[in-house]
């Protein structure tokens, strides 16, 4: 493949700073040496600049930062946009998932234009389906899946290309959801893998019941992954811990069997702290975790059956 990277030091979706050194801790953990010893091309196109910013009002003085936010938006859904046409295959380095809003347009476009359909895989403690008028927190970046499946409220953001039909977002490791959002998750037909589900069937059911759906329609998909998907034992700079998350073994396997399938087009890494860890610990479970993803494994052969 050839993967393109693209910084998003974005800070401005969440209130504790230390996001924007995300995309400098991935390029020192050796994300793009990773990539190349996979035998993939890597084209490091820099971070992304915020674009002059406009007046933007959405009727809630709690939400924070949102002009920088709506400029942020604009800025990734172009540059995402211009990396899948350009054939490449996009890994947004966050940044907090704020970024989600604009990476997952930029996909949304391209995938419009293509005549194929977009799925989004979502791994995440949280569900991050608050409107800007629905947030308690004003933070922002509890509000991507809202925006992606075209729900009324981003007035003041650019208007989402060809939302996703909910069916086709998989939301997958969630134990956080505040009461605005799960209202409105229950009105809307998104696949909902919570922590419950998860522990039941193990990751490998759910997951590939969500791949085969992906392939028969022959969409594309991206991925937007969130550090505290991962249980905080093993991932601990993200300002957003729950406890009870994804294990080491589950979250490799999530990878494995997500380059298995060979449908991924499009990657976020989002919601990494720099400032909050231990010796890159975290910052380096996340570029092997892009390296199961990539296709790293012990054996290249066919999956056994027994
Ligand atoms: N639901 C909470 C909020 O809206 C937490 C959101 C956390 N989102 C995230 N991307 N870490 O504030
Ligand atoms: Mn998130
Ligand atoms: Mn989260
Ligand atoms: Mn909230």
């Amino acid at each position: 493949q050839s993967c393109i990277l693209i910084g998003a030091p974005i800070d401005s979706g969440q209130r504790r700073a230390g996001c924007l050194m995300g995309p400098a801790a991935y390029r020192v953990a050796g994300l793009g040496a990773t990539l190349t010893a996979l035998g993939h091309r890597v084209e490091d196109r820099g971070d992304v600049a915020l674009p002059a910013l406009r007046p933007a009002e959405c009727g809630n003085p709690a939400v924070h930062a949102l002009p920088e936010t709506v400029g942020w938006t604009e800025a990734l859904s172009a540059t995402v946009q211009a990396a899948l046409s350009d054939g490449g295959f996009p890994v947004v380095m966050g940044g907090d998932h704020s970024l989600a809003l604009g990476s997952v347009a930029g996909a949304a476009a391209h995938a419009h234009a293509a005549g194929r359909p977009l799925f989004l895989l979502w791994l995440d403690a949280h569900s991050d389906f608050h409107t800007p008028q629905t947030t308690t927190s004003g933070n922002l970046h509890g509000t991507p899946v809202a925006y992606i499946a075209g729900r009324a409220g981003f007035d003041a953001f650019p208007p989402f290309p060809a939302p996703l039909p909910p069916r086709n977002i998989c939301l997958f490791g969630i134990r956080s959801v505040d009461p605005a959002e799960h209202e409105a998750l229950l009105e809307h037909e998104i696949e909902i893998n919570d922590m419950r589900v998860l522990d039941e069937f193990g990751i490998v059911v759910p997951l590939r019941a969500f791949l085969d759906r992906v392939e028969q329609a022959g969409g594309m998909l991206h991925v937007s992954l969130d550090v505290d998907f991962l249980d905080p034992s093993i991932a601990p700079a993200v300002g957003t811990t729950v406890p009870g998350g994804a294990t080491f073994r589950e979250a490799h396997l999530v990878m494995e069997l997500l380059h298995e399938s060979g449908l991924v087009t499009s990657l976020d890494l989002v919601e990494l702290n720099p400032f909050l860890d231990e010796r890159g610990r975290t910052a380096k479970m996340m570029v092997d975790l892009v390296g199961s993803l990539m296709g790293r494994k012990v054996f290249d052969r066919p999956t056994r059956s027994f």
